[in-house]
């Protein structure tokens, strides 16, 4: 596909395709700058599992302050496995969008932040896709919600408003082998998430982000800087007195390769601290990790401050073979390009490279907290053909 992207700001931009497998100089990154005014069309072959992708700003040093205005759009991949799914599928109708981030309004009503965390600028009031105090007009018996945190620090954990389950049906890079019922489900900046949600005739129904201390570690502590809990309410769905009936939805939604498939060529280290990747900064001159076209290999990333953090790799799905130790939980062992690192964790990650060698244009990995990202907490990696 191509994309023409012009660029209507006054400053100079980029925009990144966040997910999606494609080649280095596409990518969207801090070296495809686009000036005011000028157009920049990537082209590639789309060649990945059916996701919710999506795309946002990616400068040296200016990510958050981009994305904070609400530069941040949804990108919908389908296949034919998740098309043969009786699944919600009526854009806007039964599957629906739903970008969320935090704001705060000058008096001028101007999007700014409106107060700084450790983990970035946090805003007091949240968007849906761009507006305050949404609801959706719900018509079927079953709807499908594709969540993106779009916000450019703070996490969610979200629940319904009458405590039930949460059904997830896939995570960033594509479906869940099987559905999984949790009692919330928690978004770092980045991360995307599926549900599916039955609701009955005049029901009233609100998804909301309740962010405790235990549903995030640290991240609670955030909402103990602010003097509140952090609680929203997100969006109401509203159903008709009348619902079209939905399909069942079968137990297995997708086949997923083994974690441990084929020989692994390289294991890394990725050590997060102080808004530091492996001890530095990133710098656009200095490619941080050459990888060879066509392998496997195994990232271990640990987050050994205290603060919280995550960690997200361009150009590549990954899957979690283990947390500190661990065989991941159900809804983390689907496709995933973005974790968050909770303090002193460790995450070993299985990546395969399979194409696109390019010495010349690198990818990048970073904390997709973006104030972090924007400190330097980021790095490059190039994938090369073998020996060179
Ligand atoms: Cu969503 Cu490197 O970014
Ligand atoms: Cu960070």
């Amino acid at each position: 596909m191509r994309v023409d992207v012009t660029n209507a700001l006054e400053v100079p931009t980029t925009v990144h395709w966040h997910g999606m497998h494609l080649p280095a100089e596409m990518d969207g990154g801090p070296h495809q700058m686009v000036d005011p005014d000028a157009t920049w069309s990537p082209e590639w072959d789309i060649d990945q599992q059916a996701a919710t992708l999506w795309y946002h700003p990616h400068l040296h040093g200016e990510t958050e302050s981009h994305v904070a205005r609400g530069l941040a759009g949804m990108f919908l991949i389908q296949d034919d496995v998740e098309q043969a799914l009786p699944l919600p599928r009526e854009y806007g109708v039964d599957d629906v969008p739903v970008i969320v981030q935090d704001t705060g309004f000058s008096d001028g009503g101007v999007r700014d932040g409106s107060q700084r965390g450790f983990a970035g600028r946090l805003g007091d009031e949240l968007l849906v896709n761009g507006m305050r105090g949404p609801y959706l007009e719900v018509s079927d018996e079953v709807v499908r919600l594709r969540l993106l945190n779009a916000s450019t620090a703070r996490s969610y954990a979200f629940t319904w408003s009458d405590g039930r389950p949460v059904e997830l049906i896939a995570t960033d890079g594509g479906m869940l082998e099987a559905s999984v019922e949790l009692d919330l489900v928690m978004l770092s900046p980045g991360e995307r998430a599926e549900v599916l949600v039955r609701v009955t005739p005049g029901e009233r129904l609100v998804l909301r982000s309740e962010m405790t201390a235990e549903a995030a570690g640290m991240i609670g502590s955030i909402a103990a800087m602010n003097g509140r809990t952090d609680s929203f309410d997100v969006l109401e769905l509203r159903a008709a007195d009348e619902l079209d009936a939905s399909a069942e939805v079968p137990d297995q939604l997708a086949e997923l390769p083994p974690v441990d498939a084929g020989e692994v060529a390289a294991t890394r280290r990725f050590t997060l601290d102080g808004f530091e990747v492996n001890g530095h900064q990133m710098e656009m001159g200095r490619i941080d990790e050459t990888v060879t076209v066509d392998t496997t290999e195994r990232w271990v990333v640990e987050n050994t401050s205290q603060m919280p953090h995550s960690f997200h790799v361009h150009d590549v799905q990954f899957r979690i073979a283990s947390i500190d130790g661990s065989p991941p939980p159900p809804h983390l062992a689907g496709w995933k390009d973005t974790i968050f690192a909770a303090p002193e964790t460790e995450f070993e990650l299985i990546l395969r490279f399979e194409d696109y060698a390019d010495p010349d244009s690198p990818y990048m990995y970073h904390c997709h907290l973006l104030w972090h990202e924007d400190q330097g907490m980021m790095g490059q990696f190039a994938v090369v053909e073998p020996g060179s």
